[in-house]
């Protein structure tokens, strides 16, 4: 582990003085690995094992072609959807993604930021680098959920859920894959860990219950009892409906990818599921969350909403999701790439560029609003 290692402070290097910032997703993941220190570069773009799944996920997209219906007259595009009992004015959300200050001083707060900006939710990570209210104050106002990585101790996780409540934050997203973290074998290879560094203790270090728990409150403690705490195989459903009873807010599943599990969520009465094999950094040699995805609506049938992620880089890819008739898509990597590459200013950039991407595509597939593209043709071939 290098004890040099610093975040990326020269991020905004990448938008030059005309203000030219990547278009293309490979070109601002290249601009990222300019920008930022090996290990942190591959941390963020790594998958788990020989990284298949992480290369299914992009490439598997690439079988599915839409069949468009023209003459459709799409002049007046509405892009918003109804989920939750709230109107989100685009079908997209930013994953949570922890340990954000790895691309930028600003991290999470400058994604925030950017995501409120730009109208679209940010999911805060429980190892985000900054708490949930520093990030609350930073794009207050905007829309806001809050991902759980259940804790050992659950008292803290309780807290959490309910510091995110107290700050206006909308939904919890239980995530289910990361009871224990992905072999990562390239992590291991530089022996490299964030959350060992301090880079992903924003919401511990601010949290009295977390903090009432230590012996000894040093950056040395804080990150082992992180590490402990949210190293937790015994997760099981029984944490769902307790969880359920502990707060008001919907609750998502994050990681399902069985159409029984998507069934048992029901069952215990979770307000939604995110089917995502956390982009290839859990287990390696998991089905593709695109190929995940019909089998799934299929037995959902509508009874909750089914959000997505893992391998959406351009607008084309997000149309599919929906046409398979997901509900709403998460964005993950090409924002940390657009953090690192330009700061709050690239976050901002890359969302304005992918919205335009996505709705040209709507355009040119003929359909004019989210509920059209649900009923849309999209073949295996
Ligand atoms: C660097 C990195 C950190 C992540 N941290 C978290 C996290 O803290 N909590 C979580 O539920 N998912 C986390 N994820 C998974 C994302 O939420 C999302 O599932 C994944 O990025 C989707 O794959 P894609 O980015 O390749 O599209 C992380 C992903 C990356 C790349």
């Amino acid at each position: 582990m290098s004890s040099s290692f610093k975040s990326n402070d020269h991020a905004v290097q990448s938008i030059d003085a005309e203000g030219n910032f990547p278009i293309s997703v490979e070109d601002m993941e290249s601009a990222a690995k300019q920008a930022m220190p090996a290990p942190a570069f591959s941390y963020i773009a790594s998958g788990a094992g020989g990284e298949d799944t992480a290369r299914k996920n992009t490439d598997a997209f690439k079988k599915y072609s839409i069949i468009p219906r023209l003459l459709n007259d799409v002049s007046n595009l509405d892009t918003s959807i109804t989920m939750l009992g709230r109107i989100y004015p685009n079908p997209f959300l930013l994953a949570p993604i922890g340990v954000l200050k790895l691309a930028d001083e600003q991290g999470d707060l400058a994604v925030a930021r950017a995501a409120a900006n730009s109208n679209v939710p940010f999911i805060q990570s429980t190892v985000s680098s900054y708490s949930i209210e520093n990030i609350a104050q930073a794009a207050s106002g905007s829309s806001k959920w809050f991902q759980l990585y259940w804790a050992k101790d659950e008292e803290i996780s309780f807290n959490m859920v309910k510091r995110a409540e107290d700050a206006g934050y909308e939904a919890i997203v239980l995530t289910i894959d990361t009871i224990t973290l992905g072999y990562r074998e390239k992590d291991l290879y530089h022996r490299f860990s964030p959350l060992a560094q301090g880079y992903g203790q924003g919401n511990f270090e601010s949290d009295p219950v977390f903090l009432s728990k230590l012996e000894e409150i040093h950056s040395r403690t804080i990150v082992e009892s992180i590490v402990d705490n949210i190293n937790y195989p015994a997760l099981d459903w029984e944490h769902v409906k307790e969880l359920k009873r502990r707060t008001s807010l919907p609750i998502l599943l994050k990681g399902i990818l069985h159409p029984e599990d998507a069934l048992r969520a029901i069952r215990y009465g979770v307000d939604g599921i995110i089917v995502s094999n956390h982009g290839g950094r859990q287990l390696d040699g998991v089905i593709s969350s695109i190929d995940a995805l019909p089998e799934i609506v299929k037995v959902v049938d509508g009874q909750i909403p089914i959000l997505f992620d893992s391998g959406v880089r351009r607008g084309i890819d997000a149309l599919k999701v929906l046409a398979f008739g997901a509900d709403a898509v998460l964005l993950g990597r090409p924002y940390v790439y657009s953090l690192a590459a330009g700061g709050e200013k690239g976050v901002e950039r890359f969302l304005a560029n992918f919205l335009q991407d996505f709705q040209t595509s709507m355009m040119l597939s003929g359909v004019k609003n989210i509920e059209e593209l649900r009923q849309m043709k999209i073949v295996n071939m």
